[in-house]
């Protein structure tokens, strides 16, 4: 058993009471690779922001559970070294099973997500109240969910969001004890969020999605005050990058993303966690098509994953200083 507190992490508990205090969300950043975790933790460094560090099953089988808890280990070393001590929370994505957050807990986790959200709701409750039960003894943060997001999510997928209903939270929060709660207002997993039929377009020609359910938010604050709120799917899916992938070889076809006024707004609520995945997978990958088609002479790798590392940096920076309101409040 390892204990997280020992490798300098920390638990999501003050990170949200601040946030929620603050009026601003907490950037959960998935990684699965060095690059991934140096850029974020550059970027949380120089922003001077928090951050929690999300790790999904599907990282733990990519990259090697003992080898990411390391590399969260040494993202406390790291960000010390590039001069700020900046609260880092390592946590668990989309949590399917009791035995997989317990292995996380002991191998230095200090905050685990159990997704009990495609059970039928009594499951969910029992599901979600035996993770706490084992991580509050650890002092190991736990988030819950409510509602299903459209879409893939966690290998599941669902063709309909299931709004989250206000009239449940109570009772979930209640019966199973958890630290936060991740709800369904209308995002969703990947860079696909919406087909171009449900938009309308702007003056300017763009896009422009459904707005989120702020409505269901109000009512779940009203039934849930100062309880720390968690938004999945919230990459904005930047059409720069999806121009450029296209444009060096890619078929990315209506990738269209949540707004990021609408999580600007988001984040002064009771969201105190805004998840990001697929907009760090596009910086990657536009960074990455880009120099292989204008150098294809270039084969040494670290010529095209730094500069994807910097790109993934200047994205990060951005989504702490001008969506999440997190700079500067580590
Ligand atoms: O919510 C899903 C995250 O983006 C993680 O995705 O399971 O492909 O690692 P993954
Ligand atoms: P995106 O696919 O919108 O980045 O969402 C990521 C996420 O919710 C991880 O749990
Ligand atoms: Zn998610």
């Amino acid at each position: 058993m390892v204990s997280y507190k020992d490798l300098g992490l920390v638990n999501t508990r003050e990170m949200f009471e601040k946030a929620m205090a603050g009026k601003y969300a907490i950037p959960a950043f998935n990684f699965n690779n060095m690059e991934q975790m140096q850029a974020i933790v550059q970027a949380c460094v120089e922003t001077s922001s928090p951050v929690i560090l999300q790790v999904s099953s599907g990282a733990r089988k990519y990259a090697n559970q003992t080898i990411l808890r390391y590399m969260a280990q040494g993202a406390v070393e790291y960000a010390k070294e590039l001069g700020k001590n900046i609260p880092i929370a390592l946590h668990l994505d989309h949590g399917d099973t009791f035995e997989l957050c317990k292995s996380c807990i002991e191998m230095g986790f200090s905050s685990v997500m159990i997704d009990g959200s495609h059970l039928p709701y009594e499951e969910n409750v029992a599901l979600t109240r035996k993770v706490v039960e084992y991580a509050h003894q650890f002092d190991v943060t736990v988030e819950g969910e409510l509602g299903v997001l459209a879409g893939v999510e966690d290998e599941v997928s669902a063709e309909h969001h299931t709004y989250t209903q206000p009239d449940q939270v109570i009772d979930f929060v209640t019966k199973t004890g958890v630290d936060s709660l991740a709800i369904s207002i209308g995002t969703s997993h990947g860079a696909n969020k919406f087909r171009p039929e449900q938009c309308t377009r702007n003056a300017d020609g763009v896009l422009v999605p459904p707005p989120l359910r702020f409505d269901i938010l109000e009512e779940i604050e009203k039934r849930i005050p100062g309880f720390p709120i968690v938004l999945h799917g919230s990459s904005s899916v930047p059409q720069k990058y999806v121009e450029i992938i296209n444009k060096y070889g890619g078929a990315l076809k209506d990738a269209i993303g949540i707004p990021e006024d609408q999580l600007r707004k988001a984040a002064t609520s009771a969201v105190c966690k805004i998840n990001i995945d697929s907009d760090g997978r596009l910086a990657m990958t536009a960074a990455v098509r880009e120099i292989l088609s204008t150098k294809p002479a270039e084969f040494d790798p670290r010529k095209y994953l730094g500069p994807a590392r910097d790109w993934l940096k200047e994205l990060y920076k951005h989504k702490c200083e001008n969506v999440l309101g997190s700079a500067g409040k580590a």
